[in-house]
């Protein structure tokens, strides 16, 4: 991608592409322009056949602190609520192509939240999650109390929102919020790994899986379930189940087209 950024910065690794918050300063704190950043070069991966996973990232010191207070301080009802505030965020979720949200250092309120919209977190063993909004007088905006609710337990969950404590990685790994915990110099090339192992599937089969385990957290076992077969049934629509399939019989790698 040739696009130039303010606030992060993106590059591709083979098949994988890289979005890198870039707000030392504030800790890679969240305004309107990042978050216009971020949706718009995950939006182009998304589009590009030639990237099969996303990984977003941030520095050793935080992944992101939170949604910018001092952008978001002198706002009103009025106006949060007339300009959506935030509410792009929500396309993240809706990717085809997934994501993987490596962590180092602080993943705070809004921080917290776009580690969550993302399909997998790695954790370094320096991550610190939190929903500290309390704090501020308000509550989580882009999911959070429902995502660390379905990924936690209403039990933990309350107790991070409504304390605003900070959780570590080896208690987040725990609970199961977070996919791995690494050493957090392994943060990064551990979800490049992990992102490359994903971007050598089937594109086509990588986006239905991860829409049926979505579901999964969207709605009841009954409907899932149902879901998960009809998109099941749809993998045997495309030319990759069928030179999946044909290169296990015939005893090599498969070579998928993403079609
Ligand atoms: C703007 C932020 C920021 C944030 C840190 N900074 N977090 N700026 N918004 N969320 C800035 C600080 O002002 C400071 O800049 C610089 O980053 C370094 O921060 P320090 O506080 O000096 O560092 P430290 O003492 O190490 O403390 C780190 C910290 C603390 C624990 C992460 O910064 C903190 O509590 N930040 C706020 C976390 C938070 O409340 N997040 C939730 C936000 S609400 P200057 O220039 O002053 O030195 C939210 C809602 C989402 O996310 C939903 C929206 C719809």
């Amino acid at each position: 991608m040739s696009d130039t950024y303010a606030t992060i910065t993106v590059e591709t690794q083979g098949r994988v592409g890289v979005i890198t918050l870039n707000r030392p300063k504030a800790l890679n704190a969240l305004n309107t322009e990042l978050m216009t950043e971020v949706v718009g070069a995950a939006k182009g991966f998304d589009a590009s056949p030639e990237i099969g996973a996303i990984v977003i990232t941030g520095s050793d010191r935080a992944f992101a602190a939170g949604a910018d207070i001092k952008e978001m301080s002198s706002k009103s009802f009025a106006d949060v609520q007339s300009e959506r505030f935030f509410g792009d965020w929500d396309a993240l979720a809706a990717l085809n192509t997934p994501t993987i949200a490596a962590v180092n250092g602080f993943a705070l309120g809004g921080g917290c939240e776009l580690a969550m919209l993302c399909d997998i977190i790695i954790a370094g063993d320096s991550a610190k999650f939190g929903q500290p909004e309390i704090n501020l007088g308000v509550i989580p905006g882009i999911g959070g109390s429902q995502r660390l609710t379905r990924a936690v337990g209403k039990a933990k969950a309350m107790d991070m929102i409504l304390t605003g404590r900070q959780m570590k990685a080896d208690e987040a790994d725990r609970l199961g919020l977070v996919s791995r915990v690494v050493p957090a110099d392994q943060t990064l090339s551990t979800a490049l790994e992990v992102a490359a192992t994903i971007a050598g599937k089937s594109a086509i089969a990588s986006s239905l899986a991860k829409e049926a385990v979505n579901r999964a957290f969207e709605s009841g076992l009954t409907e899932g379930v149902r879901t998960e077969r009809s998109l099941f049934y749809s993998t045997f629509a495309s030319d990759d189940q069928t030179e999946g399939m044909a290169a296990f019989v015939e005893k090599r790698e498969p070579n998928f087209q993403h079609r």
